[in-house]
């Protein structure tokens, strides 16, 4: 199935196009605060942005990869970015997300990634979904500690893309079908 265009309250969630490349450098990826606890590292070259782009548009058909731009309703600003996709490391469904840091804090992380776990169970029939973070992070724990998730485990968590090993931990949602 393809990605589709979901809706919140305060949020649009929908699939990434060529022109959000700008948006998408100076909100996020130019910034090594955000990528601090990624699995990628920051871009300090927008062209990596444009490819980044193009690999997700080539995702957005695909039936194991569903990527949204978080964009906000009332100015049609471009904030960040929530994803479920199959991860074959965890044999599961897994979640990711992360936001501009200017709209770090107002909750609309947990408001689209509920958006998008709904989407998942409801079109996708998704039962099982996994979550990993760094323990140094404890926003990103409580986001999913907001949306049901559990600790599972310990992990070693890779950031940047496996250039930094961290303490990490796995959490897991059961949903129901
Ligand atoms: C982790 C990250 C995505 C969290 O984003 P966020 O939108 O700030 O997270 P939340 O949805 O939990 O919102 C945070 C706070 O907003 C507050 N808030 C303010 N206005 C709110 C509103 N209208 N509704 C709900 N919450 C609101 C809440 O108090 C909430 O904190 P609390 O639940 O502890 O009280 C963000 O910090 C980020 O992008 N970090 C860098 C990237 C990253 O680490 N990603 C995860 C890697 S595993």
């Amino acid at each position: 199935m393809k990605t589709p265009i979901l809706e919140t309250d305060r949020l649009i969630l929908r699939p990434f196009n060529t022109a959000d490349v700008q948006d998408v450098f100076c909100c996020w990826e130019s910034d090594a605060d955000v990528a601090k606890y990624m699995f990628w590292s920051s871009h300090n070259d927008i062209e990596k942005t444009k490819e980044w782009i193009s690999f997700e548009l080539e995702q957005i058909s695909k039936n194991d990869w569903y990527r949204f731009a978080i964009v906000l309703k009332e100015t049609n600003e471009l904030i960040g970015t929530g994803l479920i996709y199959y991860e074959d490391e965890v044999s599961c469904w897994e979640i990711g997300y992360n936001l501009g840091k200017k709209y770090w804090g107002k909750g609309y992380t947990t408001e689209a990634m509920k958006e998008i776990i709904r989407f998942a169970v409801q079109e996708l029939h998704v039962t099982e979904i996994v979550g990993r973070f760094a323990k140094e992070n404890p926003n990103s724990g409580n986001v999913m500690q907001k949306l049901g998730f559990k600790y599972e485990k310990d992990i070693d968590y890779e950031c940047n893309n496996g250039t930094i090993h961290r303490n990490g931990m796995q959490y897991r949602l059961y949903l129901k079908c």
